[in-house]
């Protein structure tokens, strides 16, 4: 994809990985559309570069879709990209009752349906477009569900399948679909996590996004560094290695938590 002539919109555009695509995409030239549900966030994003536009909104309320549609195409008519960035990560001990029904998946709002309904309200505007695109992010855990965040391992895995999907449907048309498949990722995402993750093992969201953007002007389907290759090969030959590997956290945190 052309990146330097492209009108683009990023949600969760404030924080991390939509952040650092912010910087990267800014420096490339194209014009930048953010979203986020903090508007002291979004401030401060406009504060650090003035040419980008801001808007509040919430990917978890069909509304708020709406709204963000209604305003982005009148006032950016040549919108041709969207990177639906959004996301949340909780830590989940599914046998907690203290979460109720409402909260057990609040995840899936976000990270699942936020991204099918953002694709569904845009995409009539994006077949229209000479050339455009939509980037869905999932994650390496799309691979090997994570014992730890269980609603957001079924969220990714289901992200990744959507996009395989929409990748089929969309093939002949002039809307390219990506999945952009992070690693582990130093950002905001596990803040709140009474244990964090490793440091060695996490990527910078520099590196993440420069590959990734070199990946969207190759026209690769997959956004992917080559920590992924190898976790996608390891998710085939040794599944359940992967999976007691990534189980062995849960456990850590549950030793932390009842000390
Ligand atoms: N970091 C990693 O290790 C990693 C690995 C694989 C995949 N990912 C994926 O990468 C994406 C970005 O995550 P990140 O690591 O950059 O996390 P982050 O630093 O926490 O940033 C998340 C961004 O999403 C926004 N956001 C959250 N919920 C939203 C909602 N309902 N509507 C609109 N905006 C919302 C946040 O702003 P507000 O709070 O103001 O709304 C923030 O700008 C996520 O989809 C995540 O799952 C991350």
């Amino acid at each position: 994809m052309n990146l330097k002539n492209s009108t683009i919109l990023i949600t969760g555009g404030t924080s991390g990985i939509g952040l650092e695509f912010v910087t990267q995409l800014t420096e490339i030239g194209a014009t930048i559309i953010v979203t986020g549900r903090k508007q002291d966030a979004l401030d401060e994003t406009k504060k650090n570069f003035p040419n980008v536009h801001t808007f509040k909104s919430d990917v978890s309320n069909p509304q708020d879709i709406k709204d963000l549609y209604d305003t982005v195409t009148t006032l950016f008519p040549e919108l041709n990209l969207i990177i639906n960035n959004a996301g949340m990560m909780r830590l989940i001990d599914l046998q907690d009752q203290s979460l109720d029904l409402e909260n057990i998946n609040r995840e899936i709002a976000t990270n699942l349906t936020g991204t099918i309904q953002m694709v569904h309200q845009f995409l009539p505007h994006l077949l229209k477009q000479k050339s455009s695109g939509i980037v869905n992010v999932s994650s390496g855990i799309a691979f090997m569900s994570y014992s730890a965040a269980p609603i957001y391992s079924a969220t990714k895995a289901a992200v990744r399948a959507y996009t395989q999907a929409l990748r089929l449907q969309l093939e002949n048309t002039n809307v390219k679909v990506f999945e952009m498949i992070p690693p582990g990722v130093k950002t905001n995402l596990q803040n709140e996590w009474v244990k964090q993750p490793n440091p060695a093992m996490m990527m910078t969201a520099d590196k993440m996004v420069k590959i990734s953007i070199d990946g969207l002007l190759k026209d690769k389907n997959e956004l992917k560094p080559f920590p992924i290759r190898i976790l996608k090969l390891a998710s085939r030959l040794m599944p359940n290695h992967l999976l007691n590997y990534g189980h062995k956290e849960f456990k850590e945190i549950k030793k932390l938590q009842n000390k």
